[in-house]
């Protein structure tokens, strides 16, 4: 079956890159010309998913704008030839992919918010792409690989990377077995959250894309059902029973990720996009070249 939906959830307080997400979402930070959560939408309509629903919250609004048509704005650039590589630019935000948009009332964690795109997405299984996670790849975008492995063998795939090892007690490992003619993707048979050194299994950890079946939003209903609390709800739980059903696989993906919940992050996304963009990339590689010559 061919994956149309996505989420892609937005509602986090962005506590690790405050001030700066104080009064501008992290997700709307810039990489070079474009927020964060444009690269993520380009991402997933690039891969064929026509409908995106983002989870957003009070003080998220700019989101909202930013996939909207700006009349004011395309009104004064059009028509100009100066201008109209940048009225393009702007018309093209809004035409993207139907992108719709529905609030976490509160920011009980990425499973909670998950579940605010159930009647969305119905009974189909449909792409999650973290809202702060942006990962590129121009000519095979990680949804598309990874619609490509549920479509073949229609269980919960998550993305991961192998990430260093005195990282990988700031993420999870991923405990797995290699599938017979795959070279990418595994069975994945349990998960150690933020594991100490004797809980490593492996380098892999779960890095911002999973698709998953429809029944997911059943599994975080009786999670969240049968412990109600304050607590936050991760996507743990979920990916732990799948796990143990023999329902869960990882996928380790092609392509270059920038955590833009994070300081180090944010930083190398702007330097890797801008020595490859098309208008300032020699103009910055000059600079970066001065720079790292006077260090
Ligand atoms: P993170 O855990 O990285 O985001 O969630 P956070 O909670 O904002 O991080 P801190 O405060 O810096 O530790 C990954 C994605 O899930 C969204 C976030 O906006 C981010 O894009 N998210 C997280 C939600 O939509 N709702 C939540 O309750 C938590």
């Amino acid at each position: 079956m061919k994956i149309k939906k996505a989420i892609i959830p937005a509602a986090g307080l962005g506590t690790r890159v405050l001030p700066a997400s104080k009064s501008v979402p992290k997700e709307m930070l810039n990489i070079v010309d474009k927020p964060a959560i444009q690269y993520i939408v380009e991402e997933a309509a690039a891969s064929g998913i026509e409908d995106i629903l983002i989870i957003t919250n009070r003080g998220k609004g700019v989101i909202e704008d930013h996939f909207d048509h700006s009349f004011e704005l395309e009104a004064q650039l059009k028509g100009n030839p100066a201008k109209e590589a940048l009225y393009e630019s702007v018309k093209r935000c809004s035409e993207l992919a139907n992108v719709y948009f529905v609030r976490q009332k509160e920011t009980k964690g990425l499973a909670h918010a998950i579940l605010a795109g159930k009647s969305f997405i119905g009974d189909e299984p449909f792409a999650v792409l973290y809202g702060d996670d942006v990962i590129i790849n121009d000519e095979d975008p990680v949804t598309a690989q990874m619609c490509r492995c549920y479509e073949k063998y229609g269980k919960c795939t998550v993305g991961v990377q192998s990430v260093p090892e005195e990282l990988i007690h700031l993420y999870c490992s991923l405990g797995v077995t290699p599938i017979e003619g795959e070279t990418r993707l595994m069975n994945c048979y349990r998960i150690n959250e933020k594991p100490t050194k004797d809980e490593i299994l492996s380098l892999y950890a779960i890095l911002g894309r999973v698709i998953m079946p429809p029944k997911a939003f059943g599994m975080i209903e009786d999670e969240i059902n049968s412990t109600p609390s304050d607590k936050e709800y991760y996507l743990t739980d979920l990916f732990t029973k799948l796990g143990q059903a023999d329902e869960l696989l990882a996928y380790d993906f092609i392509g270059r990720r920038y955590d833009m919940g994070n300081k180090l992050g944010i930083m190398q996304a702007n330097c890797e996009v801008a020595l490859s963009h098309p208008e300032i990339g020699e103009d910055f590689k000059a600079y970066i070249k001065s720079l790292a010559a006077s260090i």
